[in-house]
């Protein structure tokens, strides 16, 4: 066999084997092929896994919670796949928007401002805000944070009520990256106050039972509700997670997981 020959039937035969075996020819997010081996639609889940017990890391590195049991309910009611991405806060609204991921699930609140640049689900999780104090605070309510440095998740519905309480470009209003960050500024002095939503102040209390802290309601917290955030104008998404919802509110499923009804 010549060089040229050996050489033809080598790229020949290459390029037979990646027609075969598919080479090149992976799930992304964005490609129509998003499909699993069974046929099934596998949509790609972006998270902030730093959210306990809503979306967090476990022991082996697995990402788990209360939003990861929701969002795998309602894969199995509509018949699809997903595959979770621990993507980080702020970086999950780009994802979303530039189709890393089909959708995020995070806690997130469904806010007008959001949905100007996001569509979201119903919602499936209601939730509000809680302030996290020292237990020796003289902090009762709200409107005693005016004068005190409060921390909170950057970007996040907390950051936003603390914000129209000491002003947007206060200097006393610690963000931070993550909501357990932000609670360690509180710890460490740096701030007199931590807000954020309930069920993960309550369960930091909850896992840590000998730092010597309490919880504060506020009635002018307005509830909020969570919803799974899809590019703007995805109705092929945003239709198979909503069917989804629905099915698992109407079988109970949903209740099951979180423990009380939605609206
Ligand atoms: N519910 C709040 C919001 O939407 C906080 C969500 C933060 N979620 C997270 N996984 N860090 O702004």
């Amino acid at each position: 066999m010549n060089k040229v020959r050996f050489w033809s039937v080598g790229i020949l035969l290459l390029v037979l084997s990646m027609v075969l075996f598919g080479c090149g020819d992976s799930d992304t997010a964005s490609s129509e092929d998003g499909d699993s081996a069974d046929g099934k639609t596998k949509l790609v889940v972006g998270t902030d896994a730093t959210y306990a017990p809503m979306e967090y890391m476990d022991e082996d590195g697995n990402i788990v919670g209360i939003d990861i049991d929701i969002v795998e309910a309602i894969a199995e009611a509509a018949d699809f796949e997903v595959e979770f991405k621990n993507i980080g806060w702020e970086p999950l609204f780009p994802a979303v928007d530039n189709e890393e991921v089909d959708f995020a699930v995070s806690s997130i609140t469904i806010t007008d401002e959001r949905k100007e640049s996001f569509d979201f689900t119903d919602p499936y999780y209601v939730a509000n805000q809680v302030i996290l104090v020292p237990e020796d605070t003289d902090i009762t309510e709200y409107a005693d944070l005016e004068d005190k440095r409060v921390s909170v998740q950057i970007n996040t519905t907390g950051h936003i009520v603390v914000k129209e309480l000491l002003g947007n470009t206060s200097a006393d209003i610690v963000a931070a990256e993550t909501m357990p960050f932000a609670i360690e500024e509180m710890l460490n002095e740096n701030a007199d106050a931590a807000v954020g939503d309930n069920s993960v102040v309550n369960e930091y209390i909850k896992n840590n039972p000998n730092v010597e802290l309490k919880v504060i309601e506020d009635d002018s917290f307005e509830k909020e509700f969570y919803g799974l955030m899809v590019k703007q104008g995805n109705t092929e998404v945003m239709d198979l997670l909503n069917e989804g919802i629905q099915a698992i509110k109407d079988s109970g499923k949903l209740k099951e997981i979180t423990g009380f009804d939605v609206e």
